[in-house]
């Protein structure tokens, strides 16, 4: 630009823009618009994320909390006489359960129908996927993290817990099973009580 303004009376002599060459007022002009367009969206985005996380409370499945994987046995929580669905308080319940090559620990949970039920998973070796058919309860089971997702069951019924990440080559066959049955039916007396049905 100063190559083409005079320095003696301030007047500019700025040459006609060549062939297909815009000029640059009319560049600048748009790469304005487009910036505006581009902030505009990840402003929707982000207003989006805020707005359903705090208003509808969406957010990611999982919960950031680590756990050694080698030592998943040995964990208070994962211990094998820890695992399977407990009883909270108030009719809560929490299933914990392992992912490992290539099954689930346990093979199968009784779940309340009608309360909160909150999924508690980790893996033992490798990446696993569980998500429970028919609900929108779907995760990845990540070794060193405890993958955490709650859903209500509305109907009773036996629904397939397939691992749905590629695992090795026995994933095809790593599945749990979820029961669902009217609290009643819960074969849990006291406030934590596990309950398994794996055994028939
Ligand atoms: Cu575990 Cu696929």
């Amino acid at each position: 630009m100063s190559a083409f303004t005079s320095g003696a009376g301030g007047d500019k002599l700025e040459p006609p823009p060549g062939e297909g060459i815009l000029p640059e007022e009319m560049v600048v002009r748009t790469e304005r618009r487009w910036a505006w367009v581009v902030v505009s969206v990840l402003g929707a985005i982000a207003a989006v994320i805020v707005v359903t996380g705090a208003v509808e409370g969406l957010h990611p499945p999982s919960n950031v909390e680590t756990i050694d994987p080698a030592k998943v046995y040995q964990s208070r929580e994962f211990s094998e006489s820890n695992l399977g669905t407990a009883i909270e308080p108030g009719g809560r319940a929490t299933v914990r359960m392992i992912g490992q090559q290539y099954s689930f620990v346990p093979q199968c949970v009784t779940v309340p129908v009608g309360a909160p039920v909150t999924f508690r998973l980790t893996s033992a070796d490798v990446i696993h996927g569980f998500l429970v058919g028919g609900t929108n309860i779907n995760t990845m089971v990540v070794p060193g993290y405890v993958a955490q997702v709650t859903g209500t069951f509305s109907r009773p019924g036996t629904y397939t817990m397939p691992c749905h990440e590629y695992c090795g080559l026995g994933h095809a066959g790593m599945a749990a099973e979820v029961r669902a049955v009217p609290p009643q039916e819960m074969p849990a007396p006291g406030s934590v009580e596990r309950v398994r049905c794996a055994t028939q």
